[in-house]
């Protein structure tokens, strides 16, 4: 029986934190065994925002690296960088062709960085999610695993296929032009928070650096991190309580990263004051990050070992991008190229 397909992707736009490895990058590893897997960087999405050159260039080839440190297996899967596949921006024109403009205008992420862009905001940060429709779509897609800041980008991609492309251009009897992913969620570690506002996020573009666990960061700045997030005034953490964010958020880190899951961890901590549980939550979260981190520190020393590995993502991850590309051109009568 074929594997069902899988595609996902991190922005090389910073450090990695703890939500982007709990809410996308832990869910793909498991699912390397079961499914057809590719991951890319997405480096064209990071220069949606101003950016150094410099800099976009390193942490591309770090976050490949993480990817692999974080359990990617490039002999099971395909990890390959955006941008070397012309096919993402190929298709990326297309799809905006038969995009209405107002489906960009209510993205929420838009507007949120919009903001803070100010005049400056470029037409790639509207155009930001039919790129990643482009990605997804290109990769006949079953299954896209991500953190819930990206379902609406995924409602976005799946309208985009069969609304605008399948429903009108589906001049191929044997099957639709795209297929229609579906987004993959997990219930735990969907949505970390910051950690000094656990109604807000963890993101890479908070400015306040102690807001987030890189996991590239040294055990005594984790540690330094979790002994100043914010807490409150109650003794026990818990789960579930709206009005007790920071406690549901490092109680969720705390019951991922220990595998003792909700239940015993509850039991463990719902007593516990702040000052005991900090330390506890620390020792976990430096020992989880730990084999990371080194395997993350031998693959940045063979960087021609690295770069062999993209190349190799780069032909597995053609040759399908090609095929649709084919298929989406046929269907809109952009027959030359035959
Ligand atoms: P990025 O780099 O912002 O985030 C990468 C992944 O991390 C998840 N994530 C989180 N999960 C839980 N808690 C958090 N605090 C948190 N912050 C981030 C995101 O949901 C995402 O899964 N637009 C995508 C990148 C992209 C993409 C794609 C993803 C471009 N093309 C195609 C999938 C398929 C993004 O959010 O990147």
């Amino acid at each position: 029986m074929e594997r069902k397909r899988v595609l996902s992707g991190v922005q090389p736009t910073g450090a990695l934190h703890l939500g982007n490895w709990l809410g996308a990058i832990r869910n793909w590893v498991d699912l390397q065994i079961s499914h057809e897997t590719f991951f890319c960087v997405v480096d064209l999405h990071a220069i949606t925002v101003p950016h150094d050159p410099a800099v976009l260039s390193e942490n591309t080839l770090s976050t490949a690296a993480l990817y692999i440190a974080c359990g990617i297996d490039p002999k099971v899967s395909s990890i390959f960088i955006q941008s070397q596949i012309a096919a993402h921006s190929e298709l990326c024109w297309l799809l905006n062709c038969v995009t209405p403009l107002n489906w960009l205008e209510r993205m929420i992420q838009f507007k949120e960085k919009a903001v803070k862009q100010g005049d400056n905001v470029s037409v790639g940060l509207l155009d930001y999610p039919v790129l990643m429709a482009a990605d997804i779509l290109l990769y006949d897609s079953d299954l896209v695993p991500v953190g819930e800041d990206q379902k609406q980008h995924l409602e976005l991609a799946r309208d985009i296929a069969q609304q605008r492309i399948n429903s009108r251009y589906n001049n191929t009897k044997d099957r639709p032009v795209l297929k229609i992913p579906k987004p993959l969620i997990i219930k735990e570690g969907a949505k970390v928070m910051s950690l000094t506002d656990g109604r807000k996020k963890m993101s890479k573009s908070d400015p306040n650096e102690g807001s987030r666990i890189g996991l590239l960061d040294p055990p005594e700045l984790i540690t330094k991190k979790i002994k100043r997030a914010k807490t409150d005034q109650y003794i026990g953490l818990e789960f579930d309580n709206p009005d007790r964010p920071e406690a549901d958020n490092l109680l969720t880190i705390y019951s991922i990263l220990s595998g003792l899951g909700k239940e015993e961890s509850t039991n463990q901590c719902k007593e516990m004051g702040w000052g005991k549980f900090k330390p506890l939550l620390g020792d976990v979260t430096v020992s989880a990050l730990e084999p990371i981190q080194a395997k993350y520190k031998d693959l940045m020393q063979e960087r021609t070992e690295l770069r062999k590995i993209l190349q190799a993502g780069k032909s597995d991850a053609e040759e399908v991008a090609q095929a649709t590309l084919k298929r989406v051109h046929s269907a809109l009568g952009l027959t030359c190229r035959e």
